[in-house]
């Protein structure tokens, strides 16, 4: 057996994500180990759970510099001295800049609450309501130099309901990121995953077929 992927997760808030990988390094359906946890903000849920998991973990308060990139390599700095193979941005409120992706190539990923390239940025979940559409979702994608542009991994769809509101509609979205970050992460460290152009490929063995969904729903047939 290989040695686990060496993964360093950066978040600002909550850190459900972050406890979703947590829990599956720890019951073995991710191969890999979270070697150190970084906030830029010092009162991120992230950090508790983090601290709750027994991982290591600090705060970089963006606040504390005055150029971003300055940031960065102070981000940069940590991740180096702990040997992160991959980067995971679970609710990472920072903007990556040039060095950061420069440092590692191919080797960040991030988790966005809409189907992009629909919806990129912030507060889309509410955009996706005020816009009507009848399906949201969420994306694990690769950082590149662009706002959520990067080569997506995998995507789950999310129907949105007559009744929903943000909330509701946030709450469902989340419920289906803590299943495919996980994922997406546990195919990078299979080393499963190949870019051909834009389009991630995914070497899995998997032939499962997808279906299509339609909502509102058709009429049942007589
Ligand atoms: C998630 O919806 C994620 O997609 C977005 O920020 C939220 C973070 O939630 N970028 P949590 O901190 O992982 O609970």
């Amino acid at each position: 057996m290989g040695s686990k992927l060496r993964i360093a997760v950066l978040a600002s808030g909550g850190g459900t994500n972050l406890q979703s990988i947590i829990d599956g390094c720890s019951n073995g359906t991710i191969d890999g180990q979270i070697v150190t946890v970084i906030s830029n903000n010092p009162d991120a849920g992230a950090l508790a759970r983090a601290a709750n998991g027994g991982i290591a973990h600090q705060c970089i308060d963006h606040r504390q510099f005055t150029k971003r990139d300055d940031f960065d390599r102070a981000v940069i700095v940590a991740l180096t001295e702990n040997n992160v193979e991959l980067v995971v941005l679970a609710g990472f409120m920072r903007i990556i800049g040039d060095r950061f992706l420069e440092a590692f190539p191919g080797r960040i990923m991030n988790i966005h609450p809409a189907l992009l390239p629909a919806f990129p940025g912030l507060h889309v979940q509410q955009k996706a309501l005020d816009y009507g559409t009848r399906f949201s979702g969420c994306t694990v994608h690769f950082v590149d130099g662009g706002v959520d542009t990067g080569p997506i991994i995998i995507q789950a769809v999310v129907p949105i309901l007559d009744n929903d509101n943000e909330a509701t509609l946030s709450a469902r979205i989340l419920e289906q990121e803590h299943k495919i970050y996980p994922q997406a992460i546990q195919w990078f460290a299979q080393g499963s995953i190949t870019l051909n152009g834009r389009r991630v490929v995914i070497n899995n063995g998997s032939e499962k077929e997808v279906a299509a969904q339609i909502n509102p729903p058709l009429p049942d047939e007589q």
